[in-house]
């Protein structure tokens, strides 16, 4: 038996004006975007900024439907939107801000799902990209440089290629 450790990187930002002003840009739109969420169920707000190769920032929110599953996260609805619209730019950074019910910041630093996480590994791999990460926290923002930072020992096309049993 052997053991390893699978050590993350995560960089931490006290305030926004902390971060180079095009990623403090992406907070804020992320923040903007939250607002338009649809969350007539959960009444947790969530907006996603991305920035696009060519600089283009895209957002989105969480949308959600009364058949629970059939409501999409604000990180998969804005990387599907900017790669169906965009196929030829890679996304480069990505951030996600959270509103509560009462429509004021979440101060509980706000992570993508683990679905919406294999969603962006894909899009790295799609466009041989990291992309940075900023999860917003109002007085507390986050960051890794990409996806596999908090998707350690991933599936990705690697295992379809090898085969099944
Ligand atoms: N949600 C997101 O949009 N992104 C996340 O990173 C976490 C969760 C949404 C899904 C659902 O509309 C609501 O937040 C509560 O789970």
């Amino acid at each position: 038996m052997r053991e390893f450790v699978i050590k993350t990187v995560v960089s931490e930002f006290d305030f926004v004006e902390e971060l180079p002003a095009k990623y403090a840009e992406l907070i804020f739109q992320a923040r903007d975007a939250a607002v338009a969420a649809y969350t007539p169920y959960s009444g947790f707000r969530v907006g996603t900024a991305l920035l696009l190769q060519s600089g283009r920032i895209i957002t989105g929110n969480n949308q959600e439907n009364a058949a629970y599953p059939s409501g999409n996260c604000a990180e998969r609805i804005a990387l599907f939107y900017a790669n169906s619209q965009f196929p030829d730019e890679a996304v480069t950074a990505m951030a996600v801000s959270g509103i509560n019910k009462d429509g004021k910041i979440n101060y509980n630093t706000v992570y993508p799902c683990g679905a919406c996480r294999q969603v962006i590994l894909e899009a790295e791999i799609r466009y041989g990209v990291n992309i940075m990460l900023y999860f917003d926290g109002g007085s507390r923002i986050r960051s890794v440089s990409s996806v596999r930072d908090i998707l350690p020992l991933c599936f990705d096309q690697s295992a379809l290629l090898r085969g099944g049993a």
